[in-house]
């Protein structure tokens, strides 16, 4: 296969619904090491932006570093994590890597796979799903061309980072994909699997829906009339079991 522009995906979602797990999932399909491959280049906006709480200088270190990773392993996986949190500048200096359909300079990026993770959209996406959810239909009925456009237009009403480059009618973006709010019944499964993980179970008996149950109870949900949905995903799961089997 030829592709005629490298594959850009843009994932939306709130915190703990498995953004990075799911780049972290691609990266070993496409790398025997996984996150750790040298072909695999991870930027964070708080990480790797940010200089003493500002993202001023980042013109200095960041532009340079990102266009030398691209020029060195052209053929690579891209991960930018907190997109909503990146300069602006940023999508400026990747623009050209991502839609051109000729090599730069000599380079040819077709073949690379750039992922753009960030929060933006969160709350439509939740909102979609309760309405979807109101008409008594389940959550996998929901289909990603449903939410395409929810997720793609606060991504143009923000001042962002994607602003100018998503808002175009030749968008680089070519698919953006939605994360779900993850449900109760979805953050106990992952406390089952973070209580085998910890080594607290061996055995698929010794599950006690009573201590998964007041795990969950120690995270928090919305919208506050159903409280049907995790705030954080699975995220900050590991703490609370902790916090829970040690306690008693
Ligand atoms: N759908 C899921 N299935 C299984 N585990 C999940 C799922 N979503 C999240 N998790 C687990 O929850 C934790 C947080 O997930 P992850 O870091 O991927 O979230 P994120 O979407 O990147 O959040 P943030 O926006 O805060 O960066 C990880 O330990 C991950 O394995
Ligand atoms: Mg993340």
């Amino acid at each position: 296969m030829n592709p005629k522009r490298p594959l850009v995906l843009s994932f939306h979602g709130r915190p703990g619904t498995g953004k990075n797990l799911v780049s972290s999932l691609i990266s070993e399909h496409m790398y025997a090491k996984g996150m750790s491959s040298q072909y695999v280049h991870y930027f964070s906006a708080t990480k790797d932006f940010m200089h003493e709480g500002k993202l001023e200088g980042y013109k200095h270190t960041t532009e340079q570093h990102i266009v030398a990773a691209m020029q060195a392993c052209p053929q690579s996986l891209f991960i930018f994590d907190e997109m909503d949190k990146m300069p602006s500048g940023i999508m400026n200096v990747m623009k050209p890597y991502l839609e051109y359909n000729q090599p730069v300079e000599g380079t040819d990026y077709r073949r690379s796979v750039f992922i753009f993770l960030s929060n933006i959209g969160r709350n439509q996406i939740a909102n979609a799903l309760l309405d979807h959810m109101q008409q008594y239909k389940e959550r996998y009925t929901l289909k990603i061309r449903d939410l395409e456009e929810i997720v793609r237009l606060p991504s143009c009403d923000l001042e962002s980072t994607f602003k100018k480059s998503v808002c175009v009618r030749s968008s680089p973006i070519s698919a953006f994909i939605p994360f779900l709010p993850l449900e109760r019944r979805h953050v106990e499964q992952c406390i089952i699997n973070g209580l085998f993980e910890k080594g607290y179970y061996q055995y698929g008996f010794q599950i006690d829906n009573d201590t998964v149950k007041q795990i969950a109870d120690e995270m928090t949900y919305f919208p506050e009339n159903t409280r049907l949905f995790s705030t954080t995903g699975c995220k900050r799961v590991y703490e609370k079991i902790d916090l829970i089997m040690q306690h008693d």
